[in-house]
């Protein structure tokens, strides 16, 4: 029980796309978005043609806050949630119910409404709960369609057995609102990193000029956040250190606000032994003030300078005395990824570096971000796609490289 009451924490803030096709099982998806968003997951809902005979646009609508999605080439719609932005936005897709004409189409590649153009376009995991006629369920058909998605790395959960609206009784029902509540839920924990530690830094550090005024950057703790979140969900033991941003945490295991770069410092120091993985994911000021002044600059005639002196390189030093840690280090790029990347992995002596480009609205702030991620021997470039998606891909690559380490 109290597992499955943890695992709910799960689904805050999910981006969870349901889409709902023609069965009479739709009016449960109703109950599915309403527990959903009580659990903190943000929904969209797509509706197929056939769907909107058995429940109204507006119910869903209304139970999710947000308008219903149903036009693959709705000029409206593309220029808000088009089926592209719909298709990256989600962090789950889940067709509840899945009928057999749709999964018919989606094994075949028809990309011919909104709903199955997107299951094709999404780099999130697609899962189908199928509810039909037991015969439509049994049919050779419907089973080699169900065979071949499954193939595909498409996961179906149920049909469950019983009584049928139709009257039949037999496998075709729709599993019940709770279960899909806990499949969903559960849906994000791998358990890649089973009680591995992590110490993950993220966000900014800000540094004092004086007590009013000082130096940052445009780091907003998203790309860490996304990390801590997708490694706890791995089962990882998480201890997440940041500097100032405006994010609620995740639920992990330990968390630390810090200011600046010595504090950060300091912070990865005390949390250090007993590690198994370092990611540094923070965007570390490489300089502080000589001095912070104690009161006010005042203002004059005069231009003024300010002495920057270096900042410990934390995550050079993680690798340098604690070679038994796999260190994960970021490279934020305005130019010359690749080589930079490559070049940061060895100076700071790291066992892999993901490297972003910034700037111009990419890497700080936005959601969406794209990786080129290096290893010694290896390279991998995850595509553009929202943080938390993106983290859960890096989080497998970190996971395989660290056992193959180990
Ligand atoms: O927070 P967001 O808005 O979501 O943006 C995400 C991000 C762009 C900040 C993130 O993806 C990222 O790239 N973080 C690292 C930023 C950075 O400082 O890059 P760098 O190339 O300057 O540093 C390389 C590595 O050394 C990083 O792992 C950094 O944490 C580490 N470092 C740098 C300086 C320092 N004094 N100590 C360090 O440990």
């Amino acid at each position: 029980m109290n597992n499955a009451k943890n695992a709910m924490k799960n689904l805050s803030n999910k981006h969870i796309l349901v889409g709902v096709t023609g069965g009479i099982a739709a009016y449960k998806s109703v109950e599915l978005v309403r527990r959903l968003r009580e659990h903190g997951a943000e929904v969209q809902v797509v509706m197929t043609e056939g769907a909107k005979a058995f429940v109204t646009p507006l119910t869903f609508q209304a139970v999710s806050g947000q308008p219903v999605h149903g036009d693959l080439l709705d000029p409206t719609a593309e220029a808000g949630m088009g089926h592209i932005e719909l298709a990256r936005w989600a962090d789950l897709v889940v067709v509840v119910p899945a009928s057999a004409n749709f999964m018919a189409r989606f094994a075949h590649g028809m990309a011919d409404d909104l709903l199955t153009t997107l299951c094709l376009a999404t780099t999130a995991r697609v899962v189908l709960a199928p509810a039909m006629n037991q015969q439509m369920w049994q049919h050779s058909a419907t089973q080699s369609n169900a065979a071949l998605l499954q193939q595909r790395g498409v996961t179906l959960w149920g049909p469950a057995s019983g009584s049928q609206a139709c009257g039949e009784v037999g496998p075709g029902r729709l599993l019940e609102v709770p279960d899909l509540l806990e499949h969903i839920a559960n849906s994000f924990n791998t358990g890649l990193l089973a009680g591995i530690k992590m110490l993950i830094t993220a966000g900014p550090t800000i540094e004092a000029i004086d007590p009013v005024r000082y130096f940052t950057n445009r780091s907003s703790g998203k790309m860490g956040y996304a990390l801590a979140q997708a490694a706890a969900e791995a089962g990882a033991i998480v201890t997440l250190i940041s500097g100032p941003t405006h994010l609620t945490p995740p639920a992990v295991h330990h968390f630390v606000a810090v200011t600046s770069a010595l504090d950060m410092h300091q912070a990865v120091l005390d949390a250090l032994p007993g590690q198994d993985i370092y990611v540094g994911a923070a965007a570390v000021a490489d300089y502080r003030c000589e001095n912070i002044a104690p009161h006010k600059l005042k203002k004059s005639d005069k231009d003024i300078s300010l002495t920057l002196v270096r900042n410990p390189d934390i995550i050079a030093e993680v690798a340098k005395h604690s070679p038994h840690i796999y260190t994960v280090g970021f490279a934020a790029q305005t130019e010359d990824l690749d080589a930079q990347a490559k070049a940061k992995l060895v100076a700071k002596g790291l066992d892999m570096i993901a490297a972003n480009v910034v700037g111009e609205g990419k890497g700080f702030q936005v959601d969406h971000n794209t990786l080129s991620v290096y290893w010694q021997g290896g390279q991998h470039t995850l595509p553009t796609m929202a943080k938390y998606p993106l983290a859960c891909q890096l989080i497998q690559l970190i996971a395989r490289n660290y056992e193959t380490k180990r």
